[in-house]
């Protein structure tokens, strides 16, 4: 399919800045904002309304007619929103067979003889969309009556995945409680509510889950079902449906059966009657994801059944009502003694083509669990007869929760370019979930959502561009991290160049940043305990080996690293051949993922001529000293941001390097005591000794 996308560079951005100045957008401060308005902040006040008329009476319409008059600015010409089957358009013979039912077109034409902006697609939603991407483009510096725009999303389901509980908790949530009052439910719909749907709408979002993997059986109740509807309703004219993760032993904790297991009739039933039930009340409840098997949760392997078994009987229950199930492939039992980081691919790998065909299997982006850095998981390209989700964290579990700021697009796009070699070179990830590698009808793709009831939504301004970059490449897993990160900052802060280079900047180095103070070189899992925020390589007294740092990083005095090779877990050999031959050799893994998959010597010779030990504290230094320089870059343009979102960051980056630092020190300072050498002449010692870190605790982080 032909695509435009249309980008903008740098230097072009000063040459707009004299027609930004002539439609309105001011180049200088951004204005006073708490970050509500996220990447929305309405066209200001006195800013003519466009002419803006729609061809067609439904309610997403009208919603996109209300987007348009209320954030375009300085439109000259009227704009039209219709959908592409108004025969008015016939003549134009627009493309728009390449829209397919959600993809949009935005150009200038002659209508009845006027010059006018035309937005439609195929859908109401696909007007919808179109509306923002006008929208975004204008903000983002376009002329408006240049503006041809062509696109249509390379993945169908494009999913936030709330790990919201239904007391108001969010696991692993970092921004205030869940935005879900289920005790005012189904009678109070909060406005919150749709103007959460809306800023998903604005990048594409079309399925929200409502609530946590580890799911409670109540949320199947029937009032739970009616909580749910409520909110489906919202969110139905913004183009999203909602799903529910489900409990697979509901029916014996909800419907009082003596099993849960998959093959029997009479759970069968019950997930058969239950899905009825939801279809009543939300006749397009999208449907079910599951964690199953997984960290204590139930499933069909406390049966003796497969988890194809599992999901297919789910499957079943949903089809009929063209519902899909989500099954998450998040597996890892204490009873197994092989590398944690090859049970997935163990489990899962014999079940190719057995599941049903309304069934996407949910694959987290690497084998462990959304560290800082992780080779991409071998169950990607390993699958060819199975549709294959990719799960990522919005939400920064272990890239320093809210205060931390670091921004995701290169994590996002690192595991989307991927390369399986499952077909040959350039089968990337982003082709195996898209569809194209294998054929694919259904297609996903899941974030786990950063969002609660904080005022701005994610906890600071930088982590909304997460939520940004995960929905951006939701649409297209072809953008590149800096072109969605320029565009965030200019929609977020403004068109000033300065501001937009000197914020792209901090993000595009900030990821970097944490994977070099918290675990550089392919090392992961380094956390302390439970709320997983601080440092503990030490940690190695808890009940399961594979819950221990120790486990992973394998230090002795000897070296360092996990040898996943074949004299190791051989954890390489679940890659494609070309994959696996060169991570199996240390001399031609990469070096950011070379302890992932080896144990080496400290005194390994680098490819920068030092030492491992000696290139491992220079990158923790790196980590540290690039917080430091995020700082001064955002000192720099204290006066062209407004004083509350600059004052909240300038506070969190400094929280971020004081606890680099803490990273740093304490990671050193174990490290030394492992191997007894000495830090390299002009790196700092840890500021305390090994046994002040130990000591720390933190019983009340958020988010566990
Ligand atoms: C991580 C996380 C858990 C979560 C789990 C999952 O282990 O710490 O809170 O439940 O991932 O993805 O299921």
């Amino acid at each position: 399919m032909e695509r435009r996308t249309w980008r903008i560079g740098t230097s072009m951005a000063c040459l707009l800045a004299g027609s930004l100045l002539a439609i309105g957008t001011m180049p200088g401060k951004a204005s006073a904002s708490d970050g509500y308005d996220l990447w929305l902040a309405p066209a200001h006040e006195g800013a003519a309304v466009p002419d803006v008329q729609v061809i067609g009476d439904s309610q997403t319409l009208q919603l996109a007619a209300t987007e348009l008059r209320r954030n375009l600015t300085g439109a000259k010409l009227p704009v039209v929103l219709t959908k592409a089957l108004n025969p008015a358009l016939a003549r134009l013979r627009l493309p728009t067979a390449e829209l397919g039912t959600e993809g949009y077109l935005v150009r200038t034409v002659m209508i009845a003889g006027r010059s006018s902006l035309l937005i439609t697609g195929n859908t109401d939603t696909g007007v919808l969309y179109g509306a923002f991407a006008a929208i975004r483009a204008q903000k983002t510096g376009a002329d408006l009556t240049k503006l041809d725009l062509i696109s249509a999303p390379r993945i169908k389901l494009r999913v936030l995945n709330h790990w919201d509980n239904l007391d108001g908790s969010v696991e692993r949530g970092y921004a205030g409680q869940s935005l879900w009052d289920w005790w005012t439910l189904p009678d109070f719909k909060d406005p919150r509510y749709t103007d959460y749907a809306r800023a998903n709408a604005s990048l594409g979002i079309n399925a929200i889950v409502l609530n946590n993997v580890n799911a409670s059986p109540l949320s199947l109740s029937a009032d739970y079902i009616a909580k749910t509807g409520a909110l489906a309703e919202v969110f139905r004219p913004w183009g999203i449906k909602v799903y529910l993760s489900v409990r697979f032993s509901a029916p014996i904790e909800l419907g009082g059966l003596k099993t849960a297991d998959p093959l029997d009739p009479e759970v069968q039933a019950w997930w058969k009657a239950k899905a009825d039930e939801i279809y009543r009340t939300i006749p397009d409840f999208g449907g079910f994801l599951v964690k199953a098997n997984s960290e204590g949760q139930p499933g069909p392997r406390d049966y003796q059944r497969s988890h194809a078994d599992g999901a297919n009987m789910l499957a079943a229950a949903v089809a009929p009502h063209n519902g899909i199930v989500m099954w998450r492939a998040f597996v890892y039992a204490e009873t197994d003694p092989e590398d944690r980081a090859k049970q997935a691919w163990s489990e899962f790998k014999p079940l190719d083509g057995k599941f049903a065909d309304n069934v996407l299997v949910q694959v987290k982006n690497g084998a462990i669990d959304f560290q800082p850095r992780e080779p991409f998981h071998p169950l990607f390209g390993a699958m060819p007869k199975t549709p294959m989700m990719l799960e990522l964290q919005i939400t920064k579990e272990y890239l320093g929760f809210s205060t931390h700021l670091a921004y995701l697009g290169p994590l996002y796009t690192e595991v989307l370019e991927a390369d399986t070699r499952a077909k040959g070179r350039g089968s990337t990830v982003a082709k195996v979930i898209d569809g194209s590698l294998e054929g694919s009808a259904l297609t996903g793709i899941a974030g786990v959502a950063n969002v609660g009831r904080d005022r701005d939504w994610s906890g600071s301004t930088f982590n909304q561009a997460n939520w940004y970059a995960f929905a951006r490449l939701a649409w297209d897993p072809s953008l590149s991290a800096t072109d969605i990160g320029r565009e965030w900052a200019r929609q977020t802060f403004g068109n000033d160049p300065h501001v937009v280079d000197t914020v792209v900047s901090m993000m595009m180095e900030s990821r970097e940043a944490v994977v070099d103070y918290t675990g550089p070189l392919g090392l992961a899992h380094l956390m302390a305990t439970g709320h997983h925020y601080g440092p503990g390589p030490w940690v190695n007294d808890l009940a399961r080996p594979e819950w221990n740092p120790t486990y992973y990083h394998k230090a002795d005095r000897g070296g360092i690293g996990f040898d996943r090779t074949r004299t190791g877990s051989n954890a390489v050999a679940q890659y494609a051949p070309q994959v696996a031959r060169k991570l199996a050799d240390p001399h031609t893994t990469p070096e950011s993922e070379l302890l992932w998959f080896h144990h080496l010597p400290w005194d390994w010779k680098m490819k920068s001529g030092q030492t491992l030990w000696h290139d491992l504290v220079a990158h923790y230094d790196r980590g540290v000293s690039t917080v430091a320089r995020m700082q001064q870059n955002w000192d720099s343009i204290k006066d062209k941001v407004d004083a509350e979102r600059w004052t909240k960051t300038a506070s969190y980056l400094a929280i971020q390097h004081r606890e680099a630092r803490w990273w740093r020190d304490a990671s050193l300072a174990y490290w030394m005591s492992v191997n007894g050498l000495p830090l390299p002449a002009g790196s700092p010692a840890p500021q305390h000794d090994l046994a002040w870190y130990k000591a720390q605790s933190f019983p009340l982080a958020p988010g566990q």
